[in-house]
């Protein structure tokens, strides 16, 4: 019974929100993909987790989907984005993680995000500086992305569910 989280990040706010999941599982890895691609053969359950930049999931999560497309299809699975446009996010989750993968998922959502400077580099550090100054501008109506620990808990007793489920059979 052990959960794979497998996830990518730019500037740490996934792997802030990946490893705030983690802390619901007893037996977990929680693994980079810009670093290793893990076997998601090998677990009871799989959770996916990646950054939207200019509308899409990173490259390296974006590889692991398509080099798993069918153990994922055919395990229990969660996906989760961590984006700053909330209104888009059931757009976002359908056109990154089609159903071809996502049929039998037990959660999928965002996790909100955050935009920091820290870790941020060359265009990430340009769009940043932008969408502060946007943010800042008198009388806009654009807040401040926070990593939501509230949906990281709903989707963390889904998950838990389907672990429950699985021990039955
Ligand atoms: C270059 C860049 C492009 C982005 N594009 C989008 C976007 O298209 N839609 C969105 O909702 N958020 C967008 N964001 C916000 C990020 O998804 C959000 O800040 C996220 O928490 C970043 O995750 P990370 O810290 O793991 O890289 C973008 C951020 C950056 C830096």
């Amino acid at each position: 019974m052990k959960v794979l989280i497998a996830y990518a990040s730019k500037t740490g706010s996934t792997r802030k929100a990946a490893e705030e999941l983690a802390k619901y599982f007893k037996r977990v890895d929680l693994v980079d993909l810009a670093k290793e691609m893990p076997d998601p053969s090998k677990y009871t359950a799989v959770v996916v987790g990646s950054p939207i930049h200019a509308g899409k999931i990173l490259k390296p999560v974006r590889t692991f989907l398509e080099n798993n497309e069918k153990v994922l299809a055919e395990n229990r699975t969660g996906y989760f984005i961590c984006n700053m446009m909330l209104d888009q996010t059931p757009m976002m989750l359908k056109n990154n993680f089609p159903s071809s993968i996502s049929r039998t998922a037990v959660a999928m959502d965002s996790f909100g995000g955050e935009m920091k400077m820290e870790n941020a580099k060359g265009f990430e550090k340009f769009f940043i500086k932008m969408f502060t100054n946007v943010m800042n501008r008198k009388g806009s109506n654009i807040v401040e992305p926070v990593i939501q620990t509230d949906r990281i808990k709903v989707f963390a007793e889904q998950m838990q569910e389907a672990l429950e489920l699985a021990e039955e059979d």
